[in-house]
């Protein structure tokens, strides 16, 4: 455990679970993020009660605060606060997941909330036809938090129509998936804590190489909406995809007014050797159904790529991200994956204005 964590706080059991020391894969250790400063409790109260649609509410500070507030959720065990007691979450999930249902109800249970479960959205009234506006009238009554996942793009929308307790987007359509956008730099600022400093210089040269196509990828295009707040830190974007435009309209307004150098391209081969940074997916959500899109830019431990690039996916994966990067130092996805129980931790404790329920002697002012 770092050693800015005060001693009388146990650490964290799982700590040991998800970083085996006989693994090449990548676990950043949680505490460093904290030794540049500690967390600004002023930012994180002024999440309380929001709702959670899309990156773009939040503030580049308000990402680096959850990121610094998770991290700690990570180094301690923080069960005996009890932060989530007597709170009722119910998830929603119109459409399958695996990590994104599972990590969020462990991370209520874990603060010693309760969840109602809906795992599939069938078996609720949607399957005779109930709108989304009525069951969200429905859900005042039943719960204080929702985190709904659905095949439709509208869907968080129509939901809040009648909707009176906080909402959290797990993912709507081709829409956005901003939570995974938090997993996922929550990892990126652990692997390089330096990345949370707001620098008006650039301070560091980092080539981010994007294999997909974000426009049709929502977990893809909330990464790349989350990363251009940290856009100082970036030299470059590279995106790969079998799309000559792969963004979409508003996806593309946003990266050209940030400025950034990039390029577009469907040949990964001659860019790969430079990203420090590989982001990779292929599932493109087609209403109800999957398909396996930019399938031909496969990875492997055999590719050509920069001995301490790292490799980010927002999983499932299928055949471009192979088995054999696993036990390889480039792998940052299961710190990513597993990661993603805190940062949510670290959103629902905001979220929920839990934050007073937090032990005095943290690193918090
Ligand atoms: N990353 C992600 O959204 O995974 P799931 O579809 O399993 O929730």
């Amino acid at each position: 455990m770092a050693n800015h964590v005060k001693e009388d706080f146990k650490p964290n059991r799982l700590l040991e679970v998800l970083a085996p020391s006989d693994a090449e894969s990548l676990h950043p250790e949680p505490g460093e993020l904290l030794q540049r400063s500690v967390i600004n409790l002023d930012i994180i109260r002024g999440l309380a009660f929001r709702n959670v649609i899309e990156v773009n509410q939040f503030s580049r500070q308000e990402v680096v605060e959850l990121c610094k507030l998770a991290s700690i959720l990570e180094a301690v065990d923080i069960g005996p606060y009890n932060p989530l007691e007597d709170l009722i979450v119910i998830t929603a999930f119109f459409e399958a997941s695996t990590r994104t249902r599972t990590s969020f109800e462990s991370a209520v249970l874990r603060l010693d909330g309760k969840i109602i479960s809906i795992p599939d959205g069938q078996i609720t009234g949607a399957k005779k036809g109930e709108s989304l506006e009525d069951i969200g009238e429905m859900f005042n009554a039943y719960g204080d938090l929702v985190i709904m996942r659905h095949t439709e793009t509208d869907a968080p929308e129509r939901l809040m129509q009648n909707l009176r307790i906080p909402l959290i987007n797990a993912g709507n359509g081709t829409g956005e998936h901003p939570t995974q956008a938090m997993a996922d730099w929550y990892a990126l600022l652990k692997w390089r804590p330096e990345l949370a400093v707001n620098n008006p210089r650039k301070t560091e040269d980092l080539h981010l190489g994007v294999l997909g196509t974000p426009g049709s990828m929502r977990a893809v295009k909330s990464f790349v909406l989350m990363s251009l707040k940290f856009q100082e830190h970036l030299r470059k974007i590279t995106f790969v995809s079998e799309m000559a435009d792969p963004f979409g309209e508003v996806l593309k307004q946003e990266v050209e007014a940030a400025g950034i150098d990039y390029e577009i391209t469907n040949d990964m081969n001659p860019t790969l050797p430079d990203m420090d940074i590989i982001y990779m997916n292929s599932i493109v959500h087609v209403g109800d159904d999957y398909k396996n899109m930019d399938r031909m830019f496969k990875l492997d431990k055999n590719s050509p790529l920069k001995e301490d690039a790292v490799i980010l996916h927002p999983l499932a994966r299928l055949a471009e991200l192979d088995t054999s990067l696993d036990d390889t130092s480039h792998n940052l996805y299961w710190s990513q994956a597993h990661g993603a129980v805190f940062i949510r931790q670290a959103l629902l404790t905001s979220v929920m204005g839990r934050y007073g329920r937090l032990p005095e002697n943290l690193p918090i002012k």
